[in-house]
C-alpha cells in the first residue's frame, strides 16, 4: 500500500496540488474505505484487488483540481463531519474563528465558561453547508438559531447536515441576506462571498469548482459585506449583541471602517486567523443587560 500512496502523492505533486502527502493518504483511504489507523498498519501489505480502479476514478478528478471534499463528499469543521457538494462552499478552517468568538460572547453573557445559549437568538447569514449555524446550535443547545441563504440548493445541503448532526431545530430561510429574518439577534455570524470578482479566475484552480455565488464579492470584495453592514443596526439587539463577519484579509480593515460609520457606538475589532491574516470583523454593541 505504501507504494500506491507514494504513486498517488507523486501524481498530485506533479499537478501542483498543495499538501500531496496528506491528500494521497486521504484519497487511498476513501477509495478503499480504510480508517487512518488501518491504512498505517497496511503500508507494507500489497494493495487489495481492484484498488487501482477504485483509486484512479477519485484521483482523476483530483488531478483536474476538483477539491477533495467534493470528491469524498465530506469536510470536517470544528470537530464534526459535514456533507458537502458543489452547491456549497468547501468550509475553511479559518471560519472556526467566528465560532470561537461567538462562544466567547455567549460565555460573557451567561457569565460561565460553558454557556448553553439560553435566551440567545443567533442568525447565520449565507449558511452554505450550514457549518456555522449547526456548530453554534450544537455548542449552544438552548439557543434559538436561524440560517439564511439566497441559494435553495445550499439550504437543502445545510438542512440535511443539521438533521444528520442533531441540529434539526434550526430554522432555515431562503432569501437575500437578512430579509427573511424578523426580530433582533444577540449574535449574527456571516461568512459572505468576499473574493474580489477579478481574483476568482486567477486564484487556485479549486475555486472554479465552487459556486460563484459563494465567492463573488464584487469588484472590491465588499459588495455583499457593504449591504450586510447596512442592515446590521436593525438586526442586532440595541442593548448588547455581537456580529462576526468574515472578510478577505485585504478588505477586513475597509469593512471595519464601514461598520464604524454604520454603528458609531459599537466596539469594532479586526481579528486575525491562525496564519496571522486579518480575517474577521467583530462588532460589539455594548451593554448587554446580563453581561459582566
Ligand atoms: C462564502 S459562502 C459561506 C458558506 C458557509 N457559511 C461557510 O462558512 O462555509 C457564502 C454563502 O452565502 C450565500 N449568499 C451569497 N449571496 C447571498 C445573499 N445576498 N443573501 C444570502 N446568502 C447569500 C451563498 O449562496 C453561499 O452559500
Amino acid at each position: 500500500m505504501g507504494e500506491v500512496v507514494r504513486d498517488v502523492r507523486l501524481l498530485l505533486a506533479g499537478v501542483g496540488v498543495p499538501e500531496p502527502e496528506i491528500e494521497s493518504r486521504l484519497i487511498v483511504q476513501h477509495a478503499l474505505g480504510l480508517s487512518v489507523e488501518r491504512l498505517l498498519v497496511s503500508m507494507r501489505d500489497p494493495a487489495p484487488e481492484g484498488a487501482d480502479e477504485r483509486i484512479s476514478s477519485l484521483l482523476s478528478r483530483r488531478l483536474k483540481r476538483e477539491p477533495l471534499p467534493y470528491i469524498t463528499g465530506r469536510r470536517d469543521f470544528f470537530g464534526r463531519t459535514f456533507r458537502v457538494d458543489r452547491n456549497v462552499l468547501v468550509p475553511r478552517p479559518e471560519t472556526e474563528l467566528l465560532v470561537e468568538r461567538a462562544l466567547e460572547f455567549a460565555a460573557d453573557v451567561e457569565g460561565r465558561d460553558r454557556p448553553t445559549g439560553v435566551g440567545l437568538r443567533i442568525a447565520d447569514i449565507g449558511v452554505g453547508s450550514g457549518v456555522l449555524a449547526i456548530t453554534l446550535a450544537l455548542e449552544l443547545p438552548e439557543a434559538e438559531v436561524f440560517g439564511t441563504d439566497i441559494s435553495g440548493d445550499a439550504l437543502t445541503v445545510a438542512r440535511r447536515n443539521g438533521d444528520a448532526l442533531g441540529a434539526g431545530r434550526i430554522v432555515w430561510l431562503e432569501g437575500d441576506l437578512a430579509s427573511p429574518l424578523t426580530g433582533r439577534f444577540d449574535i449574527v455570524v456571516s461568512n459572505p462571498p468576499y473574493v474580489p470578482a477579478g481574483d476568482i479566475d486567477l486564484a487556485e484552480p479549486e475555486l472554479r469548482y465552487e459556486p460563484r455565488l459563494a465567492l463573488d464579492g464584487g469588484p472590491d470584495g465588499l459588495a455583499v459585506i457593504r449591504r450586510l453592514i447596512a442592515v446590521l443596526p436593525g438586526l442586532l439587539r440595541a442593548d448588547g449583541a455581537t456580529a462576526l463577519i468574515e472578510a478577505d484579509p485585504r478588505s477586513a480593515v475597509p469593512a471595519a471602517n464601514l461598520a464604524m460609520k454604520a454603528m458609531p457606538g459599537a466596539y469594532i475589532a479586526v481579528l486575525q486567523d491562525l496564519a496571522g491574516q486579518d480575517r474577521c470583523i467583530e462588532i460589539r454593541i455594548p451593554n448587554h443587560p446580563t453581561s459582566g
